[in-house]
């Protein structure tokens, strides 16, 4: 973008990690308040199957921040080689848990179980995910439900970040089911508004849509994908993608970055996630969000029956 001077003018930063620790403190006060209140704390169970040391690392992440949350949580951990009908099984118990709030499966599952049905068995009201068809469907009619974190973390960064929506253009790049989807539905409701257009694989002169969005989320997982050719000026620009690409001057051999070619793209956005400390440090805030939600909702049922 250029100044008033005709100089190049940087994108403003959408801070991810500031925003999702005011988040995170909020959860904390609520659940503050709402154990003075004379309830339980909100509760999350969270199921760890294999011994995949991303899932791992993730979920210890989960753990924590409830833990700093004031939200208990377990993590239930099998061995790669349970058998469906057993994790099942699992699910159901904890489905007719009363303590419990909120499941949480963490995937990828093992290739031998079909992930949607063990989805499937999570019962809606603690599905914290917002993965079970039923969260999907109520997202897509305007229902009440649980959204997924990384869709709801967005709207987050916008909303807190004061770019506006209503009635402007956002081009999603990717039409994943935990992400494009979702958020596509997202923008559309009432109170966002926007105008929404999902491109992926097959879509024609992308580069002509992208070049159109006032918001433009890339979430398809290529490196450096959306270039500045691709970005009209002024535009917010999120960064969904977390690719590794090999950096011999790294101790681990890698660096992370996203599906934006994050200097170039700055100098034409108006705004721009960095990766990482964008999307994701949102993801966890929002699932203490849904947890602390799915506590609040299931005591308000409770004393309705
Ligand atoms: N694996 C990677 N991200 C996620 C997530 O948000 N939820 C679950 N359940 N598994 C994941």
């Amino acid at each position: 973008m250029l100044d008033d001077n005709g100089h190049a003018k940087l994108a403003k930063l959408i801070d991810g990690k500031a925003i999702s620790r005011a988040v995170r403190s909020e959860v904390a006060e609520e659940t503050q308040r709402w154990t003075q209140d004379g309830h339980r704390p909100p509760y999350l169970a969270v199921v760890l199957v294999g011994d995949d040391p991303a899932s791992a690392s993730y979920v210890r992440g989960k753990a924590r921040a409830c833990g700093e949350a004031g939200i208990n949580s377990d993590t239930i951990t099998r061995d790669t080689s349970i058998a469906q009908d057993e994790l099942i099984g699992l699910i159901s118990d904890l489905n007719d848990d009363d303590g419990v709030d909120g499941i949480l499966v963490q995937l990828p599952l093992p290739d031998h179980v079909d992930d949607d049905a063990v989805i499937r068995a999570i019962a809606p009201e603690k599905d914290v995910d917002g993965f079970h068809p039923a969260s999907a469907g109520a997202l897509m009619i305007g229902q009440p439900g649980f959204v997924s974190a990384t869709p709801a973390g967005i709207v987050e960064l916008l909303e807190r970040s004061e770019i506006e929506t209503r009635g402007k253009h956002a081009v999603i790049i990717g039409r994943s089911n935990i992400v494009g989807k979702p958020l596509a539905n997202l923008l559309l409701r009432r109170g966002i508004d926007c105008t929404v257009t999902v491109c992926h694989s097959r879509t024609q002169d992308l580069p002509g849509i992208a070049r159109q969005a006032d918001t433009l989320v890339a979430a398809i997982g290529r490196a450096g994908f959306v270039t500045a050719d691709m970005v009209k000026p002024g535009a917010a620009v999120i960064d969904v993608g977390i690719n590794r690409v090999d950096d011999s001057s790294r101790e681990r051999g890698y660096r992370l970055v996203g599906d934006v070619d994050f200097d170039g793209v700055s100098q034409v956005a108006g705004y721009i996630t960095p990766v990482p400390g964008g999307v994701g440090p949102m993801t966890i805030a929002m699932l203490l969000r849904n947890t602390l939600d799915a506590a609040r909702s299931r005591a308000q049922v409770a004393l309705a029956d």
